[in-house]
Formats: structure tokens, sequence, C-alpha cells
């Protein structure tokens, strides 16, 4: 048995998530370039979407990294924490770029947006690899964003159920039976 028994339909293969990212790259380079600015990867989802995007933008740029959840249990959306920030100087002044795993709600990257300003950050945008505009209850869009999802729960290429299935290369919806209260164990970043 692997991962993949537990994945009822792939809905972006590695290499169409490949060929979106290399639009949205190209964007970012066209935005920023002559301009500094810092990626911030929000964690733990956007690892993976985060270091194929840098690999991407053949300008300068600076790397950083916040720890969010937003989910306490199962696919039900809870209270943003934010448990790890970069440091003072990486943000005071800076061009802050967000790189999120998923858009859903909007409340998690509206929070991070709304405190790194108040901690002088001088311009914050975001960058998803998901957006799910219908589960939307915050009034936010995403600056730039690889593909719009369906209301579905999903997982791979960074994001988990449970902590599980962000190494699969993909992004698939997981069979209905992996969501049995048995299997329910709080997901997270
Ligand atoms: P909000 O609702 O604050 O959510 O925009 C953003 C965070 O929630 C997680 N999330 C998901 N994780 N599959 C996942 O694995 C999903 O379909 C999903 N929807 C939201 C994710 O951590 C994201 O950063």
């Amino acid at each position: 048995m692997t991962l993949h028994n537990d994945i009822e339909r792939v809905l972006y293969s590695e290499k169409e998530i490949l060929a979106g990212i290399d639009r949205v790259a190209a964007e970012l380079t066209r935005t920023y370039q002559g301009r500094d600015f810092t990626v911030v990867s929000i964690l733990k989802g956007s690892c993976v979407f985060a270091s194929d995007l840098i690999r991407r933008i053949p300008i300068p740029l600076e790397l950083a990294f916040l720890a969010a959840s937003s989910y306490g249990e199962g696919t039900t959306s809870g209270e943003l924490e934010i448990n790890f920030f970069p440091s003072g100087n990486e943000i005071e002044g800076r061009n802050l770029l967000l790189v999120d795993d998923i858009l859903d709600t909007g409340r998690t990257l509206h929070g991070i947006k709304g405190e790194l300003m108040k901690r002088g950050a001088r311009e914050v945008r975001s960058c998803v690899f998901l957006d799910k505009p219908a589960r939307r209850t915050v009034p936010l869009t995403a600056d730039f964003r690889c593909f719009e999802v369906e209301n579905l729960f999903v997982v791979g290429y960074g994001l988990d159920y449970a902590g599980r299935y962000r190494n699969l290369p993909y992004v698939g919806a997981l069979k209905s039976e992996i969501f049995a209260p048995s299997h329910r164990a709080g997901a997270s970043g």
C-alpha cells in the first residue's frame, strides 16, 4: 500500500503544476524586476511550492519563513495561530511576498498580512498555489495564483490531511473513507 491508494482522483498532475508555476514565476519576475523583495514561505504547507517557485525566478530575492496553522481538526477551519515570525530586520521596510499553499476562507493570509504590516513591512503581496474562492469569508484576493480549485479538500504537493500526503507530487482529492472519524487527527499549516 502507498499513499496513492488513498487518492480518488488527481486534480493537477506534476507536469501541469510545473507549467502553472512557470507562468506565475514569469509574472513575478516582471513585477519585481529591479526591486528588492523577500519571499515569505508560510510553513508547513507552502514549502514544496515555494522551493519550486523561487528556482524559476532568475532575479535577486531573499527567503524567509513564517509558521501558521489554521486547522484545528480534520478539514474544518479553526483559529489562526502564528507560531513563528521572520526576524524584525527581515520585515521592517521590506517588500514581502507571502507564499502559501492554498487560499481558502482567506483568514490565514489576511491575519498574517495585518501582522506583518503592523511590524513595519513596506508592502505585503500574496502568491498562492491554489485558490478556492467558493469558501472565502474574508474579502481577500491573491495578487498571484497558479490554479483555482473547486470546493473540495485537496492534498499533495505540500498540502496535508492529518499531517500526511504532503509528499505526493500531484494535487488530488482523497477517497471519502479516509475522512471517517477513526482517521481524524487534525491537519495544520
Ligand atoms: P484559510 O481558510 O485561512 O486557509 O484561507 C488557509 C490554510 O488552510 C489549510 N487548507 C487546506 N489544507 N487541503 C489542505 O490540505 C485543503 O483543501 C485546504 N484548505 C485550506 C492550508 O493549510 C492553508 O494554508
